[in-house]
């Protein structure tokens, strides 16, 4: 056996969206790339803000000696004190470098905070639908993952949390705007999930930690503005990355905030440090930090997403599809209009469009679809998804 067993396994059970993007590129070389509509992938096709390329430039043009070297293994203090700085301006709490920790994208820094600390066998509920990814990070630190569902509209509920919460809970993971819904969690959600959390620690005399996971905060739409968590959960903890709102996540720049509140912060501080250094970060990378230190006001063009969430939800639900709006992130998860949702992948298929089948993300009878492609992707793909709509009847 060339990989362990263990990996095999993990590799068939989280590879939906890579399976569809190779059939992708199957039907891309059978009737061409611009016949073939391919909404799987979470890779903006956007480009950066011009004020990414020009701070790019600046540091190509004038480097400072010693600007590839390596630094604390927090990061730059200057990029965490810019990070800190827009944060608290953003939430209206103090937060100073001291609180931040720079890391290799969001996925690095959701490693970072579970290693620092899960216990082996400790619980980490998950609300799905989830992006997968969640599971194989859980295990990686020792941890198991506990699936709780959310409602209809795909929110997590109090007495979903209250079932799903135990003596062995160490942490819970939300994901707000979500990935794979949209959907955006109300602050009056955050407060009572809050109050349930503080209750459930007191009586099981444990500690729980709550996890942000918010890499598309800064993609919301409708004017909406964002519940921070902090307002609601001492013990809460926020990950972040510049992949999605500067649309560089190839560039791999992300950060973990902890709560000013947080018990104990500069042990976690001091833990979440070791753990970045041990997992083989050692840090984030040292040229994104230099770039992104002035960047923290800086986004792709949220208008533009919005703009292309209204063109696609108003146009599937004209069909008689399904859809809850998502008031964030760049995906939708229509509702099959079928049980199996696979089925429904099928005529989308025969209609050359892909998507990524809900059981991939933990609930089955829905799709997922990025909109985060070019506009002639999403028009082209509607008459396959109209001819799909009449074949299941849900219009003429
Ligand atoms: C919900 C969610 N969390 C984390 C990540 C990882 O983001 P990053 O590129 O910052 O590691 C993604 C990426 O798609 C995501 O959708």
């Amino acid at each position: 056996m060339t990989v362990s067993r263990k990996t095999r396994e993990a590799m068939q059970r989280g590879s939906w969206i890579r399976r569809m993007f190779e059939e992708g590129i199957v039907l891309k070389q059978q009737y061409g790339e611009d016949n073939v509509f391919d909404l799987t992938l979470g890779n903006p096709v956007v480009e950066p803000p011009t004020a990414f390329k020009e701070e790019l430039k600046k540091w190509a043009d004038a480097p400072v000696p010693g600007m590839h070297r390596y630094m604390p293994n927090a990061g730059y203090p200057e990029t965490r004190a810019a990070v800190a700085q827009a944060l608290s301006e953003e939430t209206g709490l103090a937060l100073s470098a001291e609180h931040m920790l720079m890391t290799v994208g969001a996925a690095g820094g959701l490693n970072v905070v579970l290693k620092t600390i899960l216990n082996p066998g400790d619980e980490v509920i998950v609300w799905a639908p989830y992006f997968v990814e969640y599971l194989f990070y859980i295990d990686n630190q020792g941890g198991f993952s506990s699936i709780a569902e959310t409602d209809d509209s795909f929110l997590p509920t109090p007495s979903a949390l209250e079932e799903a919460l135990s003596p062995r809970t160490r942490a819970v993971i939300i994901n707000s705007p979500n990935n794979p819904t949209g959907v955006l969690y109300p602050s009056g959600l955050l407060a009572e999930m809050g109050k349930l959390l503080t209750k459930q620690e007191a009586k099981f005399g444990s500690q729980i930690y709550l996890v942000s996971d918010e890499p598309y905060r800064k993609l919301i739409y409708d004017g909406l503005s964002y519940p921070f968590i902090f307002h609601y959960y001492p013990r809460s903890i926020v990950v972040s990355s510049h992949s999605k709102d500067l649309a560089i996540p190839g560039e791999r720049i992300g950060y973990i905030a902890i709560s000013p509140q947080l018990e104990n912060g500069e042990e976690v501080m001091d833990g979440l440090v070791f753990c970045n250094r041990t997992l083989g970060y050692v840090n984030a990378p040292a040229l994104m930090q230099h770039v992104v230190t002035s960047l923290q006001k800086a986004t792709v063009d949220v208008a533009d997403y919005q703009r292309k969430r209204d063109y696609l939800h108003s146009a599937l639900t004209d069909m008689g599809y399904s859809v809850v709006m998502p008031q964030g992130a760049f995906y939708m998860f229509p509702k099959s209009p079928v049980l199996d949702e696979m089925d429904f992948l099928a005529e989308l298929r025969k209609q050359n469009i892909l998507a990524v089948p809900g059981k991939g993300f933990g609930r089955s009878g829905y799709i997922r679809i990025s909109y985060c492609i070019e506009d002639k992707t999403i028009e082209g793909s509607l008459p396959g998804f109209r001819e799909v709509a009449r074949h299941y009847g849900l219009c003429d």
